[in-house]
């Protein structure tokens, strides 16, 4: 990932270099090309590499949200996982009752779980929240509201 940048930069570097409107304007369009927004708390794992660089998500529903930003480190079934780190379950996870948790951890991050939150808009972080509380054998059913996230931010 680390890798990745750099080469970005220096496609950019090599396209200005050589003056070519073209090269430039390819590689200003690469998703990669954007600065990342600062993440603080990641680990090292290279599970993280899906969405480090990501600004902003576009998944419009909590379960494509889960699958495209959750699912890399608490694993596609909500198992989690254990192998550089400890990924948590959400399936059956019980601390998930409490909404303003999930919210929280959500967008403040919790130890070696970035503040993912933070690259979503209220209503996705809200989108998400519903989606793994009421998935993966959870059944919380008050639904948490995008003015709710508001006030947790
Ligand atoms: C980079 C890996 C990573 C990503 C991506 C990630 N998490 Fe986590 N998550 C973790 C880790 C690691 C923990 C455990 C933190 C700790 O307690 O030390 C955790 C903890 C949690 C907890 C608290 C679990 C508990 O039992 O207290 C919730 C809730 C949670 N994550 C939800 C989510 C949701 C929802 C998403 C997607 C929007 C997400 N996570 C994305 C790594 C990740």
């Amino acid at each position: 990932m680390q890798m990745k940048r750099t080469s970005n930069i220096l496609t950019l570097s090599m396209a200005l270099a050589a003056g070519s409107i073209a090269a430039s304007a390819d590689a200003q369009s690469a998703p990669e090309a954007a600065a990342p927004a600062p993440l603080t708390g990641v680990h090292g794992g290279d599970l993280d590499g899906a969405f480090i660089n990501a600004r902003s998500f576009s998944e419009p529903d909590g379960e494509k949200l889960y699958r495209r930003v959750c699912a890399g480190c608490h694993m596609p079934d909500a198992r989690g996982a254990q192998g550089a780190g400890m990924y948590p379950a959400l399936a059956g996870n019980r601390n998930l009752a409490s909404a303003d948790y999930a919210i929280y951890v959500v967008v403040k991050g919790l130890h070696g779980m970035p503040g993912v939150g933070r690259m979503m808009t209220d209503a996705q972080v809200a989108d998400v929240v519903n989606y793994v509380r009421t998935h993966f054998g959870n059944r919380y059913g008050d639904k948490v509201t995008a003015a709710q996230v508001g006030t947790v931010r």
